[in-house]
């Protein structure tokens, strides 16, 4: 597993064979169509555009160092109560996967967020998410409960939270 090199707190950083920074306005139909493959329910491009002008959103993603399309992307936002986060998503292109992208991209997000104060973060998961719900095991997150027909298609999901004290 590459390790991080720490190029700066609020800037970038390498993963391996990747660069990793804050998201850019270019990135967003990259994102739209990464959120088509592999989402049920993609966002729309206009809804990517208002998150990511929010202040209280945060996007990241990763592209290979040497250029070329975006390898995967991690959105939370900020409660205005300062002291939780939501998640928004995260996906990591079928081409760059199990290369600790996501791992790098929310641990990234997780320290960005205790930076601020924040001590939880919460998010969903479709109950049938069996990558996803492993993923967030390993990374040490906890499952506070199951959301009946929480998706717009009628699937469950799980309540999942990390605590960052
Ligand atoms: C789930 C997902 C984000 C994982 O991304 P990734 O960059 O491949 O994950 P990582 O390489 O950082 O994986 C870290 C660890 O998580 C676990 N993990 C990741 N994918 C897994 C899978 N498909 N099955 C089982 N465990 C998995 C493993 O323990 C892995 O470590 P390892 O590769 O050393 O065994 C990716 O499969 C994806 O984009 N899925 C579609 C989008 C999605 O469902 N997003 C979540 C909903 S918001």
């Amino acid at each position: 597993m590459p390790r991080p090199s720490h190029e700066g707190r609020e800037g970038s950083r390498r993963h391996g064979e990747y660069r990793l920074g804050r998201l850019a306005w270019r990135d967003l139909p990259e994102v739209a169509a990464l959120e088509r493959a592999v989402f049920p329910e993609p966002l729309p491009l206009p809804a990517l555009v208002r998150l990511r002008l929010h202040p209280l959103v945060t996007y990241l993603a990763a592209r290979p160092a040497g250029g070329g399309p975006l390898a995967a992307y991690y959105g939370f936002e900020y409660l205005p109560d300062g002291h939780g986060a939501h998640v928004l998503a995260n996906a990591t292109h079928p081409d760059h996967r199990r290369r600790g992208l996501a791992r790098a991209l929310v641990g990234w997000g997780l320290e960005l967020a205790r930076e601020r104060g924040v001590r939880w973060i919460v998010g969903e998961v479709r109950v049938s998410n069996t990558a996803q719900i492993r993923f967030l095991e390993v990374m040490g997150w906890e499952t506070a409960g199951r959301i009946p027909r929480f998706f717009a298609d009628g699937e469950d999901a799980w309540m999942v939270y990390r605590r960052l004290d």
